[in-house]
């Protein structure tokens, strides 16, 4: 068991990346034109996709009511009428994907995030996926899955994705204690998890995941204790422990609650602490940086293989280089460049409307970003990483020569002639280490990042 001493955390409690693309977003700095965008997927399609397939991201903004700790691009609203055009402006804009590839593609992955993406009605949802389906062949080992809010999830959502061969969930638990979803505005019973744990296994769900949060107002040792007890009884194949990320300059709903009602970085350390024992105790493996998940889980068994990747949807067992992102926010990544859709849906409809890219950020990497977005994400998949001799990330080592010896110091990594291992204690701080290793790092200094621990 991996104790982590307060010391440690308060030291390395620093705003930092979560390191889902290299660079991360903050520092996309050159956007490729449309005509450059398309010629990347392009490439991507031929260098790749015909013998990895390619991944779907679908992002699904709206919500009834808002979680106010929620950082993600939400859109409010109890009206159901939008349902129908934002399926459309998703299909228009997967017709556009499609002009540019000589055939129809194989699709390995779709994640259907949010967002709610269990606020639209199952046949909607159905004819959202069979749209993509009619011009696309599925992979044999494709992996499709969905985010849904216990709440608002039915069984009609989870029988009619299962038949379109989804066979991975996600639902948002956050934590069961009265006292703390009332301070986020989320008021969830345990039954309603329960009930849609059942319906998913008795359908034939193979793997359940539960989002836990740790850190949120309200929040002590003892109802993070009480949470774990109950969600421990259900089984989840996969639970994701996130570090609540605290960014209220960029997600207003934050202020609802003040600093005060916040734990501070010792009684968020316990939270964390608390919630890792549990998962120790109970038989879940940690699968790179916040997530657990059962030795029978695919997530495990990729780790294990070394096959586990990483890109905006989080860790995945595919490894399709090239991901579509559709939807508002979402974020398109052909491994040589990255772009992101606009962030409000006015703005996303209006633009996919008039058939154009709905694109407003974006990055192309050079080659020295591409060396280190390998390091990171064999980091952060593998807790290791190597190089030849030569190699750019030596200069970082250079730059970076104290805080990297203090690290080792402090028993977070091995620093050998050509090689960083992190250790058991190290992986709770597996972005630091990341961070130690990132060029572009060394010149920010604005709040760009939530808090790394
Ligand atoms: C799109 S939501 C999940 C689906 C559904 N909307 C729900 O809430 O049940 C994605 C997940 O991101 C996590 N999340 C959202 N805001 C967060 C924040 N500020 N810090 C850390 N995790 C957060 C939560 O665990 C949440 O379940
Ligand atoms: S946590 Fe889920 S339901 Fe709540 S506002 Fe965020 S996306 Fe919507």
């Amino acid at each position: 068991m991996n104790t982590i001493c307060s010391a440690l955390t308060n030291k390395y409690n620093i705003a930092g990346p979560r390191y889902t693309s290299y660079p991360a977003v903050p520092h996309w700095t050159r956007k490729p034109s449309s005509q450059e965008w398309e010629n990347h997927i392009k490439k991507a399609y031929q260098v790749d996709a015909t013998e990895n397939g390619i991944s779907l991201y679908i992002h699904l903004p709206y919500c009834e009511s808002l979680c106010t700790y929620c950082g993600c691009n939400t859109r409010i609203t109890v009206n159901h009428h939008v349902e129908q055009p934002y399926i459309d402006a998703l299909c228009k804009e997967w017709d556009m994907y499609l002009s540019l590839l000589p055939d129809n593609p194989v699709i390995s992955e779709i994640h259907l995030g949010g967002g709610t993406p269990t606020f639209f009605s199952p046949k909607n949802l159905e004819r959202l996926i069979q749209y993509i389906k009619a011009r696309a062949i599925i992979h044999s080992q494709h992996e499709f899955s969905f985010e849904g809010h216990p709440n608002n999830t039915s069984y009609d959502h989870l029988a009619t994705l299962y038949d379109l061969g989804f066979r991975r969930v996600s639902f948002g638990v956050q934590d069961l204690d009265p006292m703390v979803q009332e301070t986020i505005h989320r008021i969830q019973p345990a039954e309603n998890v329960t009930r849609v744990m059942n319906w998913a296994r008795a359908l034939g769900y193979t793997s359940v995941n539960l989002d836990l949060v740790y850190g949120l107002p309200k929040q002590t040792v003892q109802s993070i204790t009480t949470t774990f007890n109950h969600v421990l009884l259900w089984k989840p194949d996969r639970i994701a422990f996130y570090s609540y990320a605290h960014v209220p300059w960029i997600k207003p709903g934050m202020r609802k609650f003040t600093e005060d009602d916040l734990p501070n970085a010792e009684t968020k350390r316990k939270l964390y602490q608390t919630g890792r024992d549990f998962l120790d105790a109970n038989g879940y493996y940690e699968i790179g940086m916040d997530h657990f998940s059962l030795a029978s889980d695919t997530l495990y068994i990729a780790f294990k293989n070394k096959s586990l990747n990483r890109n905006f949807m989080g860790y995945t067992t595919t490894n399709a280089q090239l991901l579509i992102g559709l939807g508002v926010s979402a974020i398109s990544d052909t491994f040589s460049a990255f772009a992101q859709n606009q962030k409000t849906v006015e703005d996303y409809l209006r633009i996919i409307h008039s058939n154009e890219w709905a694109h407003f950020k974006g990055h192309v990497l050079n080659e020295d970003e591409k060396n280190t977005r390998w390091h990171i994400r064999q980091l952060m998949c593998h807790f290791q990483t190597q190089w030849p001799a030569g190699d750019q990330i030596e200069k970082m080592l250079i730059t970076n020569k104290e805080n990297i010896r203090e690290m080792e110091n402090d028993g977070l990594l091995v620093l050998s002639q050509n090689k960083i291992e992190v250790t058991e204690m190290g992986k709770g701080f597996v972005r630091n280490i990341c961070m130690a290793i990132d060029p572009l790092l060394q010149e920010s200094n604005q709040p760009l990042f939530s808090q790394t621990v």
